[in-house]
């Protein structure tokens, strides 16, 4: 019998810069048959657009579309459909941790840097207002952190 899919989800403050490429990233190393990643926004300011054309520039370079990703907020049933949930920054930890329905839930929720750094609560800084280098520093350090997301599911 197939075992249950690993369903995780990555989340920033608005869904087209950040949590879009660790969706993709993290895409990208596991295998779809057993694994779903998704995305979303703490804010409702970018429903339904495409990630910013930085992060679909970068992500391109690096040989990953996430095109036709689309922005959505958020949700309460997000804990009842993903395992893990991945924040970029204290300020979503904070909001996505209010919303938890449970302790249990709660638990859920870790910043995506604590894979690298672990314990030490480091942000991925918001690259939105800067230019294209801070998206490639962004991709680099979320392609770290799901490197060892990767190994630790798959282990
Ligand atoms: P993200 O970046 O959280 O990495 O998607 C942002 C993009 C847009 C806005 C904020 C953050 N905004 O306020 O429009």
């Amino acid at each position: 019998m197939q075992s249950k899919q690993t369903k995780i989800l990555m989340v920033c403050l608005g869904n087209i810069c950040r949590s879009p490429l660790a969706e993709g990233i993290l895409k990208s190393k596991l295998p779809s048959t057993n694994f779903v990643v998704d995305s979303a926004g703490t804010g409702d300011y970018h429903i339904n657009e495409a990630p910013d054309p930085r992060s679909i520039q970068v992500a391109k370079k690096y040989g990953i579309d996430i095109s036709e990703q689309r922005g959505r907020q958020f949700k309460v049933s997000d804990f009842k459909n993903f395992d893990f949930i991945y924040v970029m920054d204290s300020a979503n930890y904070t909001h996505v941790v209010n919303m938890a329905p449970n302790p249990e839930d709660a638990e859920k929720v870790t910043y995506i840097l604590n894979e690298v750094y672990p314990n030490q609560n480091h942000s991925v800084p918001d690259p939105y207002t800067g230019g294209i280098q801070g998206f490639e520093s962004t991709f680099k350090m979320l392609d770290d952190a799901c490197n060892r997301i990767a190994e630790k599911l798959q282990s």
